[in-house]
Protein backbone atom coordinates (compact mmCIF):
# COMPACT_ATOMS: atom_id res chain seq x y z
CA UNK A 1 0.00 0.00 0.00
CA UNK A 2 1.00 3.44 0.04
CA UNK A 3 1.08 6.60 -2.03
CA UNK A 4 -2.78 6.47 -2.78
CA UNK A 5 -4.12 9.01 -5.66
CA UNK A 6 -6.60 11.43 -4.11
CA UNK A 7 -9.81 10.82 -5.39
CA UNK A 8 -10.45 12.40 -9.44
CA UNK A 9 -13.20 15.14 -9.11
CA UNK A 10 -15.43 15.43 -12.41
CA UNK A 11 -14.20 18.88 -14.11
CA UNK A 12 -15.66 20.61 -16.70
CA UNK A 13 -11.95 21.21 -18.96
CA UNK A 14 -11.74 17.72 -19.19
CA UNK A 15 -12.79 15.35 -22.49
CA UNK A 16 -12.90 16.82 -25.82
CA UNK A 17 -15.05 19.59 -25.55
CA UNK A 18 -14.04 20.32 -22.46
CA UNK A 19 -13.91 24.26 -21.44
CA UNK A 20 -13.65 26.08 -18.37
CA UNK A 21 -16.77 26.92 -16.15
CA UNK A 22 -16.44 31.11 -15.77
CA UNK A 23 -18.12 31.11 -12.28
CA UNK A 24 -15.73 28.56 -10.64
CA UNK A 25 -12.54 30.49 -12.24
CA UNK A 26 -13.76 33.89 -10.62
CA UNK A 27 -14.38 32.23 -7.19
CA UNK A 28 -11.09 30.57 -7.20
CA UNK A 29 -9.54 34.04 -8.06
CA UNK A 30 -11.09 35.40 -5.21
CA UNK A 31 -9.87 32.41 -3.38
CA UNK A 32 -6.56 33.09 -4.64
CA UNK A 33 -6.20 36.77 -3.67
CA UNK A 34 -8.08 36.62 -0.32
CA UNK A 35 -6.26 33.92 0.98
CA UNK A 36 -3.43 31.88 -1.20
CA UNK A 37 -1.53 35.36 -2.40
CA UNK A 38 0.03 36.30 1.18
CA UNK A 39 2.16 33.34 0.80
CA UNK A 40 2.51 32.29 -2.94
CA UNK A 41 3.18 34.09 -6.00
CA UNK A 42 1.31 34.10 -9.35
CA UNK A 43 4.32 35.00 -11.33
CA UNK A 44 3.03 34.54 -14.68
CA UNK A 45 -0.14 35.78 -15.17
CA UNK A 46 -0.67 39.34 -15.91
CA UNK A 47 -3.95 41.32 -14.80
CA UNK A 48 -5.11 41.75 -18.41
CA UNK A 49 -5.80 37.92 -18.68
CA UNK A 50 -8.64 38.07 -16.77
CA UNK A 51 -10.36 39.07 -19.20
CA UNK A 52 -10.81 35.17 -20.26
CA UNK A 53 -12.42 34.98 -16.77
CA UNK A 54 -15.36 36.94 -18.37
CA UNK A 55 -14.29 40.34 -16.89
CA UNK A 56 -14.48 43.80 -18.63
CA UNK A 57 -11.63 46.22 -19.25
CA UNK A 58 -12.78 48.45 -16.50
CA UNK A 59 -13.16 45.86 -13.81
CA UNK A 60 -9.60 44.85 -14.33
CA UNK A 61 -8.05 48.17 -14.47
CA UNK A 62 -10.38 48.28 -11.33
CA UNK A 63 -8.66 45.54 -9.63
CA UNK A 64 -5.09 46.08 -11.06
CA UNK A 65 -4.99 49.00 -9.15
CA UNK A 66 -5.72 47.95 -5.94
CA UNK A 67 -2.06 46.67 -6.05
CA UNK A 68 1.09 48.41 -5.13
CA UNK A 69 3.65 47.43 -8.18
CA UNK A 70 7.23 48.18 -8.11
CA UNK A 71 8.44 50.06 -11.43
CA UNK A 72 11.73 51.77 -12.04
CA UNK A 73 14.25 52.87 -12.39
CA UNK A 74 13.61 56.71 -13.45
CA UNK A 75 15.49 59.24 -14.19
CA UNK A 76 17.61 59.30 -10.97
CA UNK A 77 17.81 55.80 -11.06
CA UNK A 78 15.30 54.74 -8.41
CA UNK A 79 12.56 52.21 -7.95
CA UNK A 80 9.49 53.39 -6.88
CA UNK A 81 5.71 52.06 -6.19
CA UNK A 82 2.85 52.68 -8.74
CA UNK A 83 -0.73 51.64 -8.62
CA UNK A 84 -1.22 48.13 -10.79
CA UNK A 85 -2.40 48.57 -14.48
CA UNK A 86 -3.38 45.44 -16.79
CA UNK A 87 0.01 44.67 -17.86
CA UNK A 88 1.44 44.19 -14.78
CA UNK A 89 1.97 40.95 -13.17
CA UNK A 90 0.55 39.66 -10.03
CA UNK A 91 2.99 41.02 -8.20
CA UNK A 92 4.91 38.48 -5.32
CA UNK A 93 3.94 38.15 -1.16
CA UNK A 94 7.93 38.12 -0.80
CA UNK A 95 10.67 39.87 -2.09
CA UNK A 96 12.97 37.00 -2.54
CA UNK A 97 13.03 33.25 -2.13
CA UNK A 98 15.30 33.49 1.43
CA UNK A 99 12.48 36.03 2.72
CA UNK A 100 10.11 33.66 1.74
CA UNK A 101 11.57 30.62 3.07
CA UNK A 102 12.38 32.96 6.80
CA UNK A 103 8.36 33.75 7.54
CA UNK A 104 7.41 29.80 6.41
CA UNK A 105 9.51 27.69 8.59
CA UNK A 106 11.81 27.05 6.21
CA UNK A 107 10.01 26.31 3.09
CA UNK A 108 9.38 28.81 0.76
CA UNK A 109 5.72 29.03 -0.64
CA UNK A 110 6.17 27.47 -4.52
CA UNK A 111 4.72 30.09 -7.15
CA UNK A 112 1.31 28.61 -8.68
CA UNK A 113 1.67 29.70 -11.62
CA UNK A 114 2.42 26.41 -13.12
CA UNK A 115 1.98 24.40 -9.98
CA UNK A 116 -0.93 22.13 -11.80
CA UNK A 117 1.15 20.66 -14.40
CA UNK A 118 4.26 20.17 -12.16
CA UNK A 119 2.24 17.94 -10.12
CA UNK A 120 0.21 16.28 -12.93
CA UNK A 121 1.03 12.76 -13.46
CA UNK A 122 0.61 10.11 -15.49
CA UNK A 123 2.62 11.89 -18.21
CA UNK A 124 5.49 11.77 -16.11
CA UNK A 125 8.62 8.53 -16.52
CA UNK A 126 7.14 6.95 -19.22
CA UNK A 127 6.20 9.77 -21.16
CA UNK A 128 2.56 10.78 -22.45
CA UNK A 129 -0.40 8.65 -21.02
CA UNK A 130 -1.82 8.64 -24.27
CA UNK A 131 -5.34 7.73 -22.59
CA UNK A 132 -5.25 10.32 -20.55
CA UNK A 133 -4.56 12.25 -22.99
CA UNK A 134 -7.12 11.74 -25.48
CA UNK A 135 -9.73 12.25 -22.60
CA UNK A 136 -8.30 15.60 -22.28
CA UNK A 137 -7.22 15.17 -18.68
CA UNK A 138 -4.14 15.99 -18.40
CA UNK A 139 -4.37 18.43 -16.09
CA UNK A 140 -6.83 17.30 -14.26
CA UNK A 141 -4.72 14.79 -12.08
CA UNK A 142 -2.86 17.74 -10.96
CA UNK A 143 -5.66 19.85 -10.31
CA UNK A 144 -7.38 17.21 -8.21
CA UNK A 145 -3.95 16.75 -6.20
CA UNK A 146 -4.27 20.50 -5.55
CA UNK A 147 -8.32 20.16 -4.76
CA UNK A 148 -7.60 17.26 -2.21
CA UNK A 149 -4.54 18.76 -0.43
CA UNK A 150 -6.74 22.42 0.77
CA UNK A 151 -10.01 20.53 0.90
CA UNK A 152 -9.60 17.32 2.75
CA UNK A 153 -5.90 16.90 3.67
CA UNK A 154 -5.64 18.20 6.51
CA UNK A 155 -6.18 15.51 9.35
CA UNK A 156 -6.28 16.55 12.95
CA UNK A 157 -6.01 12.72 13.94
CA UNK A 158 -4.57 10.74 11.23
CA UNK A 159 -5.61 7.09 11.16
CA UNK A 160 -3.64 4.28 9.69
CA UNK A 161 -5.31 4.78 6.23
CA UNK A 162 -4.67 8.20 6.38
CA UNK A 163 -0.95 7.66 6.79
CA UNK A 164 -0.95 5.00 3.93
CA UNK A 165 -2.02 7.49 1.55
CA UNK A 166 1.11 9.86 2.25
CA UNK A 167 3.69 7.25 3.67
CA UNK A 168 4.84 4.75 1.00
CA UNK A 169 6.27 1.36 1.78
CA UNK A 170 9.74 1.09 0.99
CA UNK A 171 11.04 -1.36 -1.44
CA UNK A 172 11.72 -4.59 0.06
CA UNK A 173 10.02 -3.29 3.50
CA UNK A 174 8.40 -6.36 5.30
CA UNK A 175 4.64 -5.59 5.79
CA UNK A 176 5.26 -5.35 9.98
CA UNK A 177 7.93 -2.64 9.31
CA UNK A 178 6.08 -0.23 6.99
CA UNK A 179 2.74 -0.97 9.75
CA UNK A 180 5.41 -0.17 12.93
CA UNK A 181 6.90 3.17 10.86
CA UNK A 182 3.44 4.20 10.26
CA UNK A 183 2.59 3.57 13.80
CA UNK A 184 5.62 5.66 14.89
CA UNK A 185 5.22 8.39 12.25
CA UNK A 186 5.22 11.82 14.04
CA UNK A 187 4.90 15.48 12.12
CA UNK A 188 8.27 17.05 13.24
CA UNK A 189 7.56 20.43 14.93
CA UNK A 190 6.44 23.36 12.61
CA UNK A 191 4.72 20.87 10.39
CA UNK A 192 1.44 19.20 9.89
CA UNK A 193 -0.04 16.69 8.85
CA UNK A 194 -1.46 16.23 5.29
CA UNK A 195 -2.79 13.11 3.74
CA UNK A 196 -2.26 13.78 0.55
CA UNK A 197 1.65 15.51 0.78
CA UNK A 198 4.32 13.00 -0.06
CA UNK A 199 6.10 12.15 3.66
CA UNK A 200 2.45 13.64 5.30
CA UNK A 201 4.54 16.46 6.75
CA UNK A 202 3.52 19.82 4.85
CA UNK A 203 4.68 23.23 5.92
CA UNK A 204 2.33 25.04 4.89
CA UNK A 205 -0.48 25.47 7.55
CA UNK A 206 -4.33 24.60 6.42
CA UNK A 207 -5.70 27.75 4.54
CA UNK A 208 -8.99 27.04 4.63
CA UNK A 209 -11.46 27.80 7.10
CA UNK A 210 -15.60 27.96 6.79
CA UNK A 211 -16.14 31.16 4.76
CA UNK A 212 -12.70 32.76 4.51
CA UNK A 213 -13.64 34.31 1.57
CA UNK A 214 -17.07 35.96 0.98
CA UNK A 215 -17.68 34.86 -2.73
CA UNK A 216 -19.29 37.52 -5.02
CA UNK A 217 -22.31 35.38 -6.23
CA UNK A 218 -23.40 34.28 -2.79
CA UNK A 219 -21.90 30.46 -2.89
CA UNK A 220 -21.33 29.30 0.99
CA UNK A 221 -17.67 29.38 1.10
CA UNK A 222 -16.97 25.79 2.72
CA UNK A 223 -13.51 24.71 2.53
CA UNK A 224 -14.04 22.13 -0.32
CA UNK A 225 -16.03 24.74 -2.51
CA UNK A 226 -13.10 26.60 -2.20
CA UNK A 227 -10.64 24.26 -2.43
CA UNK A 228 -12.15 22.89 -5.44
CA UNK A 229 -12.89 26.04 -7.46
CA UNK A 230 -8.96 27.54 -6.61
CA UNK A 231 -7.90 24.29 -8.43
CA UNK A 232 -9.67 25.12 -11.50
CA UNK A 233 -8.21 28.67 -11.47
CA UNK A 234 -4.83 27.33 -11.31
CA UNK A 235 -5.83 24.89 -13.69
CA UNK A 236 -6.18 28.00 -15.71
CA UNK A 237 -3.45 29.28 -14.52
CA UNK A 238 -0.96 26.70 -16.07
CA UNK A 239 -2.84 26.28 -18.91
CA UNK A 240 -4.63 29.29 -20.55
CA UNK A 241 -4.72 28.12 -24.00
CA UNK A 242 -6.74 25.28 -23.03
CA UNK A 243 -9.81 26.09 -24.57
CA UNK A 244 -8.11 27.00 -27.89
CA UNK A 245 -5.85 23.79 -27.85
CA UNK A 246 -9.31 22.01 -28.01
CA UNK A 247 -10.78 23.78 -30.44
CA UNK A 248 -8.22 23.50 -33.12
CA UNK A 249 -8.34 19.74 -32.47
CA UNK A 250 -12.22 19.75 -33.00
CA UNK A 251 -11.25 21.47 -36.06
CA UNK A 252 -8.02 19.28 -37.00
CA UNK A 253 -10.40 16.18 -36.66
CA UNK A 254 -13.21 17.76 -39.00
CA UNK A 255 -10.34 18.76 -41.63
CA UNK A 256 -9.58 15.22 -41.57
CA UNK A 257 -13.36 13.66 -41.77
CA UNK A 258 -13.88 16.17 -44.59
CA UNK A 259 -10.31 15.03 -46.39
CA UNK A 260 -11.12 11.39 -46.11
CA UNK A 261 -14.16 12.15 -48.30
CA UNK A 262 -12.86 14.57 -50.72
CA UNK A 263 -9.62 11.56 -50.83
CA UNK A 264 -12.37 8.70 -51.38
CA UNK A 265 -14.36 10.88 -54.04
CA UNK A 266 -10.80 11.42 -55.99
CA UNK A 267 -10.39 7.85 -55.76
CA UNK A 268 -13.77 6.39 -57.22
CA UNK A 269 -13.14 9.26 -59.91
CA UNK A 270 -10.07 8.26 -61.04
CA UNK A 271 -10.29 4.61 -61.18
CA UNK A 272 -14.04 5.33 -63.10
CA UNK A 273 -12.73 3.38 -65.89
CA UNK A 274 -11.16 0.92 -64.84
CA UNK A 275 -13.10 -2.63 -64.31
C1 LIG B 1 2.91 24.66 -0.52
C2 LIG B 1 -1.37 25.73 -2.52
C3 LIG B 1 -2.16 29.06 0.91
C4 LIG B 1 2.33 28.36 2.58
C5 LIG B 1 1.80 24.64 -1.34
C6 LIG B 1 1.60 23.75 -2.46
C7 LIG B 1 0.40 24.05 -3.01
C8 LIG B 1 -0.17 25.13 -2.26
C9 LIG B 1 -0.26 23.36 -4.21
C10 LIG B 1 2.62 22.73 -2.97
C11 LIG B 1 2.49 21.40 -2.34
C12 LIG B 1 3.48 20.47 -3.00
O1 LIG B 1 4.69 20.77 -2.99
O2 LIG B 1 3.07 19.44 -3.58
C13 LIG B 1 -1.95 26.74 -1.77
C14 LIG B 1 -3.25 27.30 -2.05
C15 LIG B 1 -3.49 28.21 -1.07
C16 LIG B 1 -2.33 28.24 -0.20
C17 LIG B 1 -4.13 26.93 -3.24
C18 LIG B 1 -4.74 29.01 -0.83
C19 LIG B 1 -5.96 28.40 -0.83
C20 LIG B 1 -1.01 29.19 1.65
C21 LIG B 1 -0.81 30.14 2.70
C22 LIG B 1 0.47 29.93 3.18
C23 LIG B 1 1.06 28.86 2.41
C24 LIG B 1 -1.82 31.17 3.16
C25 LIG B 1 1.22 30.66 4.28
C26 LIG B 1 0.63 30.92 5.46
C27 LIG B 1 2.88 27.29 1.89
C28 LIG B 1 4.18 26.70 2.18
C29 LIG B 1 4.34 25.64 1.28
C30 LIG B 1 3.13 25.59 0.48
C31 LIG B 1 5.17 27.17 3.23
C32 LIG B 1 5.53 24.67 1.19
C33 LIG B 1 5.12 23.41 1.95
C34 LIG B 1 6.18 22.34 2.02
O3 LIG B 1 6.86 22.09 1.00
O4 LIG B 1 6.32 21.71 3.11
N1 LIG B 1 0.70 25.47 -1.23
N2 LIG B 1 -1.43 27.32 -0.66
N3 LIG B 1 0.13 28.43 1.49
N4 LIG B 1 2.27 26.58 0.88
FE1 LIG B 1 0.42 26.93 0.15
Amino acid sequence: GGGAHPPQPDYSFTGMFGSFDRAELQRGLQVYTGVCAACHGLDLVRFRELEALGYSEDQIKAFAATYSVEDGPNEDGDMYDRPGEPKDRFPAPFPNVQAAAASNGGKAPPDLSLIVKNRAHGLGSIGLNFVDMLKGGEFATGAAYVSALLGHGYVEEPTMADKMSCLAANPGESHEAYEARLEEFEVPAGGHFNKWFPGCAIKMPNPLYEDAVEYADGTPATPEQMAHDVSVFLTWASEPTLEARKEMGIKALLFLIVFTGILIAVKRNIWRNVK
